[in-house]
């Protein structure tokens, strides 16, 4: 079943729920804020002082940083992890499959407010499916006459049960940058959080496993060759007023990306499609 609902102050979202999942998504942002696996227990994490509100991104889920992730490299006054996440996308598929599934496809639009951060033209879809798997694809036209940059990301914020018993596999022996002390630094062994992170990871393998204590996440990504890891500990957590006290216990984000040195350049008429796929197993 896919329902159309409002928070009492107008924010919109899409609920669905079928036989394999039930999960939420926002149109600002094409955000899905909430999957969860019947039997199992939520996938994504979000902050218990996330904002709902227009304008505002949304503390956890899968933000869509879109057209540039981070700060944008020309204009660090404009928004961080660029305008997709504060947008209203329109809902231009909904489709209950066969095998139970369901696929949703949002898509953003170039608009006044676009055009005057970054001067392009594009057409970009969001395509997410919702069953025993999660299956999210960013895919991004360039309808200008010029070519253009982008670097985007799929902001996944995974729920765990608490940050000390996490570890992540899949990127022993790759280069980051950190940029905490903006250096790159090559990882040895598996990931461990037990402080700030703040890492873009080269050539990641496409399959990542975060291990929670018993629990187990896989994620594989398409059309990405960098992978960001982040939790933000307790002194930045202080400067954010959409994380509670303890909330960086509970989450970890792993994102699939087109970052840094991994940004693309799309000609007239090119496309890039980048995917995560990912299931608790
Ligand atoms: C991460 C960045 O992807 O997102 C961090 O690497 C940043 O530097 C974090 O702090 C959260 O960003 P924001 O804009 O949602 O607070």
């Amino acid at each position: 079943m896919i329902t159309h609902k409002q928070f009492d102050n107008g924010f919109r979202y899409i609920e669905i729920e079928n036989n394999h999942a039930k999960a939420k998504i926002a149109l600002q942002g094409a955000h899905l804020f909430h999957y969860k696996v019947k039997d199992k227990s939520s996938l994504l994490w979000l902050s218990k002082a996330a904002y709902f509100e227009e304008g505002k991104a949304i503390r956890g889920g899968i933000p869509v940083c879109f057209p540039w992730f981070g700060k944008n490299k020309d204009n660090p006054a404009l928004p961080q992890h660029g305008f997709a996440r504060t947008q209203l996308w329109s809902v231009i598929l909904e489709e209950e499959k066969d095998d139970g599934t369901t696929h949703i496809r949002l898509q953003l639009k170039p608009n006044t407010h676009t055009l005057a951060q970054w001067d392009y033209l594009f057409d970009v879809n969001l395509d997410i499916t919702i069953g025993q798997v999660l299956s999210i694809a960013l895919s991004v036209t360039n309808t200008d006459t010029k070519p253009f940059e982008i670097s985007t990301a799929l902001h996944t914020y995974f729920s765990v049960s608490d940050i000390d018993t996490v570890s992540i596999k899949g990127l022993d022996g790759r280069v980051y940058y950190n940029a905490l002390d903006e250096k790159n630094h090559i990882q040895k062994g598996d990931i461990f959080i037990h402080e700030e992170v703040d890492r873009v990871y080269y050539d990641p393998s496409e399959r990542i496993t975060l291990l929670d204590g018993d629990a187990k996440v896989k994620l594989h990504q398409e059309g990405s060759n960098s992978l960001v890891v982040w939790n933000p500990w307790i002194e930045k957590s202080k400067q954010m007023n959409d994380m509670t006290e303890d909330g960086y216990r509970s989450m970890v984000c792993i994102e699939t990306s087109n970052a840094r040195e991994d940004s693309r350049v799309l000609k007239p008429n090119e496309s890039h499609v980048l995917k995560a796929i990912m299931q608790r197993v």
